[in-house]
């Protein structure tokens, strides 16, 4: 399974033994529409407010995605989309840029947590390995099967199942939002009622993001044999976008390389991710939200002309 990078956010740690972000929250009155839509950061107090109807707890909100050249579980049908940057997940950080995770172990469908603590330390709350039926089967009990094929086709993980990729986004980050706890649903909630909702809820943010075609709008195209510049793949995706994202790169560092060897960029040389910061007003669920700058650093790519490499994919990982 992939895992996501931490240079852009420093891990809070700590803050994760609580089961219910907000004790004694009851299924009462949760009616959004006859609420005012309040501004998720800086973060509104969860004493005033319908904690369920304003995003309170991370009110920072990333939508992030991957590059990926291959999955390794083609032999499976585990395929790319063809000219698409995949999803990777929605995220609830704080609204200074750190974040906590695994917020509700109630929740816990990750069959192999990442990190394996709730603060990713070793004294930490041991998350435990889930080991019941596959997340996919939460959706064909509510006859998702479109949400599904649009999963498996555009939510896709690198060496192992798609299942435990969409199991490992929610069980980490869902249970940390305010508006997707469970008393939030009313007396009626139905089983996972909220993995559907959230799902739901980072495709709809993951739609707003074409990040490979507006990279090919300003013919920045994936090549084997041309490299790119970090300031014209992040100025596009922030003119594009309307802020800053944070872009993500793996492979070699720049300085370990031939074109680098001794220098002092010591950044990574492959690009991989990028993530998209927002703001929201009201719930997250209805998508009122506006660009934000990425927090922290902005990348961990080399900053060095023509340093970075945006690989085309492997020609058999793509989805026919
Ligand atoms: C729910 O709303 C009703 C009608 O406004 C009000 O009388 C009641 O006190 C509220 N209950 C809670 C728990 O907020
Ligand atoms: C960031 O915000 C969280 C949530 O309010 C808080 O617990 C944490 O201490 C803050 N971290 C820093 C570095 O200020
Ligand atoms: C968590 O993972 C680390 C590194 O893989 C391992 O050393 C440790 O024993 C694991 N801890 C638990 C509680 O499983
Ligand atoms: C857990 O470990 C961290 C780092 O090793 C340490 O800073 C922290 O105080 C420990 N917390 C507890 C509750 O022991
Ligand atoms: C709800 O789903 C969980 C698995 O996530 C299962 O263990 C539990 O039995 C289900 N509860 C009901 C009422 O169906
Ligand atoms: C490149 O930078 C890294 C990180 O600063 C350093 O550990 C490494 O020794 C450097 N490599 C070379 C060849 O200078
Ligand atoms: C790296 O070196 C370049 C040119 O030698 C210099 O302009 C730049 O300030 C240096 N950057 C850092 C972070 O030291
Ligand atoms: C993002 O940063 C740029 C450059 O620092 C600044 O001009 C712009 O106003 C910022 N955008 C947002 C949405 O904060
Ligand atoms: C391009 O290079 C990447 C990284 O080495 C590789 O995974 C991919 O298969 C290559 N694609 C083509 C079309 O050669």
């Amino acid at each position: 399974m992939k895992v996501n990078s931490l240079s852009a956010a420093s891990l809070l740690t700590g803050l994760a033994l609580a089961q219910d972000l907000y004790p004694g929250l009851t299924t009462v009155n949760h009616t959004c529409a006859i609420k005012p839509q309040l501004r998720s950061c800086p973060a509104q107090s969860p004493s005033s407010v319908d904690t369920c109807c304003t995003e309170t707890f991370g009110g920072l909100i990333l939508l992030t995605q991957f590059w990926s050249t291959y999955t390794g579980l083609e032999a499976q049908g585990q395929l790319l989309p063809r000219d698409t940057w995949t999803l990777h997940g929605l995220w609830p950080d704080f609204c200074n840029g750190s974040y906590t995770q695994y917020c509700d172990l109630r929740r816990q469908y990750d069959p192999v947590p990442s990190p394996n603590t709730t603060n990713g330390l070793p004294n930490g709350t041991v998350v435990p390995p889930y080991r019941g039926a596959p997340v996919s089967t939460f959706l064909e009990a509510f006859q998702r099967y479109d949400l599904l094929d649009y999963m498996n086709t555009y939510w896709v993980n690198q060496r192992a199942s798609n299942n435990e990729f969409w199991a490992h986004e929610f069980s980490k980050h869902a249970t940390c939002f305010s508006t997707f706890q469970l008393p939030c649903y009313g007396p009626r909630y139905q089983n996972h009622s909220d993995v559907i909702d959230y799902f739901e809820t980072t495709i709809e943010y993951y739609r707003r993001f074409p990040t490979w075609g507006w990279l090919a709008q300003n013919n920045i195209r994936p090549s084997n044999t041309t490299q790119v510049t970090l300031s014209d793949v992040q100025g596009t995706l922030a003119r594009a976008s309307g802020a800053t994202p944070y872009v993500g790169c793996s492979g070699p560092r720049y300085n370990e390389t031939d074109a680098g060897r001794g220098g002092n960029d010591t950044g990574r040389t492959v690009i991989s991710e990028a993530w998209y910061y927002m703001h929201v007003f009201g719930r997250p669920q209805e998508g009122v939200a506006i660009p934000v700058n990425a927090t922290g650093s902005s990348s961990n790519c080399a900053r060095a002309r023509n340093a970075l490499w945006y690989y085309q994919t492997t020609p058999g990982s793509i989805r026919s």
